[in-house]
């Protein structure tokens, strides 16, 4: 008899997975059950650019908690409108960026030109690369409309100086326009008196209720695997789960987890057990390739922040003994060290991103000033230990 070859049967064995990448994080489905309005609203926001008498620039926020569909919502839209308008000879261009990736004004601009319109702009100031865009764009009649999803990474005035684009170099319309898209308590921050005057519709999307959730969840199921592999209940049971949350991704995530957990049992169907052990492993606030985007330095602080939150007894810690740790952490994985203030603005990244939380204790007896305390956010420290080493095992990501 034949040995049984686990990799042959990973490879070509069964799976209930009819189409898995239908549930990969970037995948973005034909159609949005229940965000019909959304979709409406946002494509109409945009129709006077599609106007004879000039284009005119339109600045749009989305605004909701995690997991509702704001970054689905604004590509599934955008592409659509860029296509409909392309149709008809009304040159749009939707561009699409994260604000995790590229987090800068001067990054994302140098993107738009190099990748999009072929100038290199290596050397130029800000200005003159916004102007080099506007010209290009004002004489080929484009008009550009650039998404900055997680749009807290950047600042106010590199959002501002976006917005200011047109005026700034005289050319009659702004062929400019933004869709900032952002959760809401990190929009706030964002958000100041001027940036406030140059948004024309800010869109606040609700939270899923249950039987939306159900019904999003029905769709990809349906989509993503073979109909004998589950139930109305099985739906049911997931959609009970995170109809608290209101989050879609939060019950994607679990169905997904739940599928593997079947197919690597070798059955046919997914168990409900398998439900209730995906639902423990899945953050709902945390996307699911947020770890991938940061830079090895912050990978390095958070896995030094993490494994000191692991010690039996800490639930938060200092900069000072964070540090500590950090300088242990990059010792084994033999990399450069680098200073207390790129410690820091490597800390300050992971809040923004949701990854370390920040409060600010009492103040101590005989000690001058508040100290701050770190803590982990949504996510366990020893999962974020496990997940970073997981990612620090992979071949090249140490070579950075
Ligand atoms: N109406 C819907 N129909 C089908 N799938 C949906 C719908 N809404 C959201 N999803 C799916 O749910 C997941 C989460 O959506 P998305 O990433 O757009 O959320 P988000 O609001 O941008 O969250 P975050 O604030 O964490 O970035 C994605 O996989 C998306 O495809
Ligand atoms: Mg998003």
């Amino acid at each position: 008899m034949s040995k049984f070859d686990h990799v042959e049967d990973a490879m070509f064995g069964q799976s209930i997975f009819k189409n898995e990448s239908t549930l990969y994080p970037e995948y973005v489905p034909p159609e949005l059950p229940t965000r019909e309005e959304d979709i409406a609203r946002l494509a109409r926001n945009f129709r006077s650019l599609l106007g004879k008498e000039g284009s005119f620039s339109v600045n749009v926020a989305i605004v909701g908690h995690a997991g509702i569909g704001k970054t689905a919502l604004c590509k599934y839209t955008m592409k659509r409108f860029e296509e409909a308008a392309n149709n008809r000879n009304i040159h749009v261009k939707f561009l699409y960026y994260n604000c995790h990736s590229f987090r800068s004004k001067t990054a994302i601009l140098r993107n738009v030109l190099s990748e999009h319109f072929r100038i290199q702009s290596r050397g130029f100031s800000d200005e003159e690369i916004l102007d080099m865009l506007v010209k290009r764009l004002t004489r080929e009649e484009i008009r550009l409309i650039i998404a900055l999803d997680e749009a807290n990474m950047l600042n106010s005035e590199d959002i501002l100086s976006i917005f200011h684009s047109g005026e700034l170099f005289g050319s009659e319309q702004s062929m400019i326009s933004t869709i900032i898209i952002s959760r809401p308590i990190e929009y706030r921050s964002l958000l100041n008196v001027p940036l406030s005057g140059h948004i024309h519709d800010q869109m606040d999307i609700s939270g899923y209720s249950r039987n939306q959730l159900l019904q999003i969840l029905e769709y990809r199921a349906n989509m993503a695997l073979y109909p004998t592999s589950y139930t109305e209940e099985t739906l049911n049971l997931i959609a009970d789960i995170c109809s608290s949350s209101q989050n879609a991704r939060h019950g994607l995530e679990i169905l997904y987890r739940a599928g593997k957990l079947t197919d690597l049992k070798h059955e046919t169907f997914i168990n409900p057990e398998y439900i209730r052990a995906a639902k423990a492993d899945v953050y709902p606030e945390l996307r699911r390739d947020v770890l991938e985007e940061l830079r090895l330095q912050e990978l390095l602080t958070a896995l030094g922040i993490a494994r000191k939150l692991t010690i039996k007894g800490i639930t938060s810690t200092t900069i000072e003994d964070g540090y500590e740790s950090y300088v242990l952490t990059c010792e084994e994985y033999d990399h450069e060290l680098r200073s207390k203030s790129s410690f820091r603005s490597a800390l300050e990244t992971l809040h923004k991103v949701g990854i370390l939380g920040k409060s600010v204790g009492p103040i101590e007896e005989g000690k001058r000033g508040r100290r701050a305390k770190i803590t982990t956010f949504d996510i366990p420290a020893t999962v974020l230990v496990e997940r970073i080493e997981n990612i620090l095992s992979k071949p090249d990501v140490l070579k950075e």
